[in-house]
């Protein structure tokens, strides 16, 4: 396939601040005279803020690593992950249309884009919300056919939900990835015929799909301000990005000793810098004191050692979970309580996740679960077995 540059480009590219600070900090990791090797990165995160790569968006990372811009047109355009042309602004779908999908029906979901999306790859739709393109195997085969939308993998589809899912996108919501079948992982469909033992301890979806449901970034363009921009490594070499200095230096996982004294060396040097043995262990504590709204009261613990499985709630997962334990919110009734207020400063306060409560309205989730209700989403998850009642 023959991969030009289109034909409609933009006057300019700019890197938001976030994403240029973020860059910035990428090239000091790599050897003075070797700053060309940072070039992926830095085009995938153009791409990643954009969707796709310009011609001024090749040529501004070809500056900033003072490559001629031939050098950087010919990485562009060699790697089919870089789209040379604009995508859909709500998603670009990648259909796997390799042997297993072939096989299991990927003709039919590539039908499915023909008819819903544009005739063909790489055309947007009318509405300019989606484009689609067949590529190669995308290493899911156990779950075939599958699509990747955006940034995360649709599996187990059949044209209908395939249809149902990019409706659901066009409607503004992002489903959940993963399985669309009712499958855990890439189990038999039945369930386990053995080492059934592991079918106990599940988290509500599996590690992967957890993740993307926490980060929520599915579809997201990436500004860089999602995460706190971290390059630990200039601090040995004097460049780069130094951690922010709200932000506690890494430590080993608690009660894990670095040493036979069974003291950590981050542990001894705070001690002897006069600091707290044991730091905050929740960074959510060092920010509660700011941004909107108003703190809900928490609780030390679960009423009865007793907590709501918070994770009946749309959104949130083990991570968001134990975050929500850390701020002292274990049952659903507190989190039915929350007035405006309220979910405007947890919103602001659940690091890394912020805006998660207003995003997917836990606190009507919550009603309904504290009145002995269930949400869609709770009843599906019981549904699949995911939860013992
Ligand atoms: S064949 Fe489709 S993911 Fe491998």
């Amino acid at each position: 396939m023959l991969r030009r540059l289109h034909h409609d480009q933009p006057e300019s590219f700019a890197f938001t601040p976030a994403n240029q600070a973020w860059a910035e900090a990428q090239i000091t990791k790599y050897p003075e005279g070797r700053q060309a090797s940072a070039i992926i990165p830095l085009l995938w995160r153009a791409q990643e803020q954009e969707g796709w790569l310009s011609r001024p968006a090749i040529e501004h990372v070809a500056d900033m690593l003072d490559m001629a811009h031939i050098r950087a047109l010919e990485v562009a355009t060699f790697y089919f992950m870089f789209q040379l042309q604009p995508v859909g602004s709500v998603a670009h779908i990648q259909v796997c249309g390799t042997t297993s999908c072939m096989i299991c029906g990927a003709e039919d979901l590539m039908a499915v884009c023909k008819e819903k999306i544009a005739p063909n790859p790489h055309q947007l739709s009318d509405d300019g919300k989606f484009s689609w393109e067949e590529v190669e195997c995308l290493g899911s085969c156990a779950n075939a056919p599958m699509a990747q939308i955006g940034k995360d993998y649709y599996e187990d589809l059949t044209a209908a939900r395939f249809g149902e899912l990019l409706d659901e996108l066009a409607a503004g919501k992002v489903p959940v990835p993963g399985p669309q079948n009712g499958r855990y992982a890439s189990e038999p469909l039945a369930g386990l015929s053995s080492l059934t033992e592991y079918e106990s301890g599940r988290t509500q979806y599996n590690a992967s799909v957890q993740l993307a449901a926490d980060i929520g970034d599915t579809v997201k363009r990436i500004d860089g301000t999602e995460v706190p921009l971290l390059a630990p490594w200039g601090k040995q070499s004097g460049q780069g990005t130094e951690l922010p200095p709200d932000l506690p230096e890494p430590r080993p996982a608690k009660g894990e000793p670095v040493d036979k004294t069974g003291v950590t060396e981050q542990a001894a040097k705070a001690e002897s810098a006069g600091e707290p043995k044991s730091a905050a262990p929740a960074e959510l504590k060092d920010t509660s004191e700011e941004g909107p709204g108003v703190q809900p009261a928490g609780l030390e613990a679960a009423r009865d050692g007793q907590p709501d499985d918070l994770k009946l709630i749309k959104g949130v997962g083990p991570k968001l979970e134990s975050l929500l334990h850390e701020l002292g919110f274990f049952h659903y009734d507190q989190i039915a309580a929350w007035g405006p207020e309220e979910v405007a400063w947890v919103d602001q306060n659940l690091k890394g996740f912020k805006g998660r409560v207003s995003r997917d309205n836990w606190v009507s989730q919550a009603k309904l679960l504290a009145e002995g209700g269930e949400t869609e989403f709770s009843q599906r998850a019981k549904d699949d077995g995911i939860y013992e009642e």
